[in-house]
């Protein structure tokens, strides 16, 4: 039997990427989203893989949401903590809603996720949770404190965890991506864009299967020693 898979924001872009890779590794994927239903139809067109709508900050739809997976889809072995926004604003403009929009669904929507499975993957001896957190989360961000926070505290969740899972055969793993050619990136003005680039030694932009082949291989039987690390995957524009 296949491992079963489950990708938050498995819909679009990054996750989407990351849910199309497992797929061709060989797992059974599930897909989460928020609300783009159109994208997700697509998606589902597109892949062929199952998608299910709920909010990651929300502790009792994702318990529900998880549920529905493991009863059409079987028990979860590998959880992608992929679902982000950005609500961008410098400090002195930052709104209390704009920051608790942030951490509820980088944050806590981590911890509204794992939580259920926990107790699962701890009985069964296996699991594999990996977090995608930013390069802004380890370097900081100009008018990014939330988001900002919420990555870095997705690290520290991470490596914290990772002691807790060790013993259960459970590794928890962090990916850093730098800027990604994704639909927001590439939605900034060319110049911008150009501006971006000149920053990343490697020259160009990440794309998403850069970011996608990091999960699988976290996700394998080969990566089994690793666990409470943060993989960067940037072009160098930040070396820790
Ligand atoms: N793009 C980059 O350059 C970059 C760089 C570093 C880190 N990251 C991180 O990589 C991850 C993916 O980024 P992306 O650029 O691929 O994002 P994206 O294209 O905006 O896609 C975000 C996905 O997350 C889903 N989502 C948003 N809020 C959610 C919620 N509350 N509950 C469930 N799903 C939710 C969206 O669902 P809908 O389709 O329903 O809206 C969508 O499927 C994020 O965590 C982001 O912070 C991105």
């Amino acid at each position: 039997m296949s491992r079963v898979a489950l990708v938050t924001g498995g819909s679009r872009g990054i996750g989407a990427a990351i849910s199309m890779a497992l797929k061709e590794a060989g797992y059974t994927v599930a897909a989460n989203y928020a609300g783009n239903d159109e994208a997700a139809a697509k998606f589902t067109a597109e892949t062929g893989i199952k998608t299910y709508k709920w909010s990651v900050a929300d502790y009792d739809a994702c318990a529900a949401g998880i549920a529905q997976v493991e009863a059409d889809l079987g028990p979860v072995d590998v959880l992608v903590n992929n679902a982000g926004i950005t609500r961008d604003a410098p400090f002195h403009k930052m709104t209390r809603e704009q920051w608790d929009q942030v951490i509820g669904t980088n944050l806590n929507g981590i911890f509204n996720m794992t939580h259920p499975l926990w107790t699962g993957m701890r009985e069964r001896k296996f699991g594999r949770i990996i977090n995608i957190s930013s390069i802004n989360g380890q370097k900081g961000q100009f008018a990014q404190a939330n988001y900002s926070a919420a990555k870095a505290g997705d690290i520290g969740f991470t490596k914290a965890l990772a002691q807790e899972g060790a013993r259960a055969g459970i590794t928890v793993n962090a990916i850093c991506p730098g800027y990604i050619a994704t639909e927001m990136v590439m939605a900034v003005p060319e110049k911008v864009r150009e501006q971006i680039i000149a920053t990343i030694p490697v020259g160009r932009l990440g794309e998403t299967g850069d970011i996608a082949r990091c999960v699988v291989f976290l996700a394998s039987d080969d990566a089994g020693f690793i666990t409470g690390a943060t993989l960067t995957a940037n072009g160098g524009q930040y070396m820790t």
